[in-house]
C-alpha cells in the first residue's frame, strides 16, 4: 500500500476544461463564439468545479486551421475579442479560483505572419533561416519523402526563390526552424509576454515535433502514422529546446504545462514528465486514441476493451512517481466520448457517466472537452459540404483515392471527424441551441433539444452533476490524496467487459468497477465493501460478491 507522495503541486488535484472559442458561446450574434461569450459561462464552468480552463488558439490567425496557424502572438483574432477582452477573461476567472491556460503553437506559424513573409521574401532575408527552407534534388522533387499531416507531402516549392519549405500540416502552417536561437528567443519572449499577464500554464501544440533532424533523411516508416516521424517526433533537441525553455521561462513561474505529443510511449511519458528532468508537467499521449482506427489508412478497427485496458494501466503503472498523467477521452481533434466508447442512444446519459468515472477515478489530471459535461453527442454528417475541417476534406479525398465510394468515405467520417467536437456547444432549446443569435458558423446538431445545458443544470440526475460530482471527489478533504496521489492497480485484464481497478493510498482504498457492455454481468471482488460513494445507478450495493451490474453500470466503491 502506497503511502508516497510526489513533491505536490497546485496542477495535482486540478480539473481542467476545454474550451474551443469558435464554437462555445457566441456573444454579438456573428455566428463565432468570442472570448465576452466565455466570460458570460465562467460561472457555469465555476458550477462543474473545474478550476483550470485550457483556450485553444484566440491568437490573430488567417483560420485555416481555425486558429492553429497564428500570424501574430500578441493580438488577439478580432473574430475572438480584443486584447482587453482576454484580460478580462484572466481576470474574471481569477476571481473564480479559474486559471487560464493558453495554447502554444510554436511548431509552426501562418505563412501570414510577418516573420514568414519575410523569409520568403528573399534568400538572403535575415528571416530565412527562421523557417526550413531546402534545395531540390536534383530532379527537381522535393528533398525527402516525408509526408505532412494535412496534404500528401510536407514540402511546398516557393518559386520565387526556388526553395521548397517544410509543413508538417497544412502549406500555410510552415515549421519554424528552432536550430536557430533566434526563433527560439522570440517564442520564449512571446512567452513572457503572456505569462506576465497572470496565466495558468500553456497547452503545448504537437510540441514533441520541434526537433527537426539537421541532415533531414528519408523515412523508412510507411505503415503507421505519417512518414517522416521516426525523425521529427520526441528527438533528443526536442528534449533539449524544452528544457531551455523551461530554465528561460517556464521555472520563473508557477504553472501548468501540458505537451501534446502524438507517437509516444510511457518511457516517452516519463522524460517529458519526470520532474528531475525540468521539461513540461505532463503530455497527452494518443495511445487509446488509435484504439478503434487505422490513424493512417482512414480505417475502422473494433474497439477492443481489453487492449484499452492494457494501455490505459500502462501510463497508469509506468508514470506512478516517476510523471504524471493527463486523462483525456476526447476533445477538438477527436470524436465524442460517448458515441465512441459508450452509447450515443438508450445509454446515453448512463454511458456518459459511467466514461467520466472510470477517467476520473485515475491519477492524473482530468480534462473535459466543452459538451462532454452534457453527453453531448457525434452529429450525423451526411455530404462532405457539410464539413468545416481542412483534415476531413483531405481524408476524405485520400479515402476516394484509395477507390472507396463517398458513403463510405462519410461513413468514417461520422466516425472521426474533428468537426463532431466542433459543433457549437448546446446551451439551450431555444434557435441554435442557445450558442448565437445569428448563424452559426457550423450547424449546430439537432439534437439541441433534449441535449442542453439548461436541462443538464436543472436535472440533478444529468451527466452536468455525474461530473460535478466526480470533481467533487477529487478536489475533497475525503478522497482527494486516494484519487491524486494513490497507487493505481488494473483487476482482471482479460475481462472483455468490465473495466475495474483500485486504487489505494495510506491506507484508504477504492475500487472502480465500469461495465463498458450494453448487457447486465455479475462479477466477484474479494473486498469488503465500506461504502458505495459514486453510482450511476440508484440500486443499493451490499456485498462485493456476486455483484451485479446493469448496462454500462459504473460505481466507486470504498473497500478494505
Ligand atoms: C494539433 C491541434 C490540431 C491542429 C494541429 C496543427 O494537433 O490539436 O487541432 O490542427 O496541431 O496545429
Ligand atoms: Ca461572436
Amino acid at each position: 500500500m502506497s503511502t508516497e507522495k510526489l513533491a505536490p503541486h497546485w496542477w495535482h488535484n486540478a480539473v481542467v476544461y476545454q474550451i474551443y472559442p469558435r464554437s462555445f458561446n457566441d456573444s454579438n450574434g456573428d455566428g463565432i463564439g468570442d472570448i465576452p461569450g466565455i466570460i458570460e459561462k465562467l460561472d457555469y464552468i465555476n458550477k462543474l468545479g473545474a478550476n483550470v480552463i485550457w483556450l485553444s488558439p484566440v491568437y490573430k490567425s488567417p483560420m485555416d486551421d481555425n486558429g492553429y496557424d497564428i500570424s501574430d502572438y500578441c493580438e488577439i483574432a478580432p473574430e475572438f475579442g480584443t486584447m482587453a477582452d482576454m484580460e478580462r477573461l484572466i481576470t474574471e476567472a481569477d476571481k473564480r479560483g479559474i486559471k487560464i491556460v493558453m495554447d502554444l503553437v510554436v511548431n509552426h506559424t501562418s505563412d501570414e505572419h510577418p516573420w514568414f513573409i519575410e523569409s520568403k521574401s528573399s534568400k538572403d532575408n535575415p528571416k530565412r533561416d527562421w523557417y526550413i527552407w531546402k534545395d531540390p534534388k536534383e530532379d527537381g522533387s522535393e528533398p525527402n519523402n516525408w509526408e505532412s499531416f494535412f496534404t500528401p507531402k510536407a514540402w511546398e516549392w516557393d518559386e520565387n526563390t526556388g526553395q521548397y519549405y517544410l509543413h508538417l500540416f497544412s502549406s500555410k502552417q510552415p515549421d519554424l526552424n528552432w536550430a536557430n536561437p533566434e526563433v527560439r528567443e522570440a517564442v520564449y519572449d512571446m512567452m513572457h509576454f503572456w505569462l506576465k499577464k497572470g496565466l495558468g500554464g500553456f497547452r503545448m501544440d504537437v510540441i514533441n515535433m520541434i526537433g527537426k533532424p539537421s541532415d533531414f533523411p528519408d523515412a523508412t516508416i510507411f505503415d503507421s502514422g505519417v512518414a517522416g516521424w521516426e525523425h521529427w517526433a520526441n528527438n533528443l533537441l526536442c528534449h533539449q529546446y524544452l528544457r531551455e525553455m523551461h530554465e528561460k521561462v517556464l521555472s520563473h513561474y508557477d504553472v501548468l504545462t501540458v505537451g501534446e505529443t502524438p507517437f509516444t510511449t510511457t518511457l516517452d511519458g516519463r522524460y517529458y514528465s519526470n520532474p528531475a528532468r525540468n521539461e513540461v508537467s505532463m503530455i497527452f499521449h494518443f495511445e487509446h486514441m488509435s484504439i478503434d482506427r487505422e490513424e493512417h489508412n482512414a480505417v475502422r478497427k473494433p474497439f477492443d476493451l481489453v487492449e484499452f485496458k492494457a494501455i490505459m494501466s500502462k501510463w497508469q503503472d509506468d508514470l506512478y512517481q516517476k510523471g504524471w498523467n493527463s486523462l483525456y477521452w476526447n476533445n477538438h481533434d477527436q470524436p465524442r466520448a460517448v458515441s465512441r466508447y459508450g452509447d450515443d442512444k438508450e445509454y446515453r446519459i448512463i454511458s456518459a457517466k459511467m466514461l467520466g468515472t472510470a477517467l476520473h477515478m485515475m491519477s492524473g489530471t482530468p480534462y473535459i472537452y466543452q459538451g462532454e459535461e452534457l453527453g453531448m453527442t457525434n452529429k450525423h454528417f451526411t455530404d462532405i459540404s457539410e464539413f468545416n475541417d481542412l483534415m476531413a476534406k483531405f481524408h476524405y479525398k485520400k479515402m476516394l483515392e484509395r477507390g472507396l465510394t463517398p458513403q463510405k468515405a462519410i461513413e468514417f467520417l461520422n466516425y472521426f471527424s474533428r468537426d463532431h467536437a466542433r459543433v457549437p456547444v448546446q446551451w439551450s432549446n431555444e434557435a441554435n441551441a442557445g450558442f448565437t443569435s445569428g448563424t452559426p458558423w457550423l450547424a449546430v446538431n439537432n439534437n439541441y433539444m433534449q441535449i442542453n445545458a439548461e436541462q443538464a443544470t436543472n436535472d440533478s440526475d444529468s451527466v452536468f452533476h455525474h461530473y460535478r460530482q466526480l470533481i467533487e471527489l477529487r478536489q475533497g478533504d475525503e478522497y482527494g490524496d486516494v484519487i491524486v496521489y494513490g497507487k493505481h492497480q488494473l483487476l482482471d485484464p482479460e475481462d472483455a467487459d468490465v473495466y475495474a481497478y483500485l486504487r489505494s493510498y495510506n491506507g484508504k482504498m477504492l475500487l472502480i468497477v465500469a461495465n463498458f457492455s450494453k448487457k447486465s454481468q455479475t462479477r466477484d471482488y474479494d473486498f469488503s465493501l465500506k461504502k458505495v460513494v459514486l453510482n450511476n445507478y440508484d440500486d443499493e450495493v451490499s456485498s462485493l460478491s456476486a455483484l451485479s451490474l446493469r448496462p454500462y453500470q459504473a460505481t466507486i466503491f470504498e473497500v478494505e
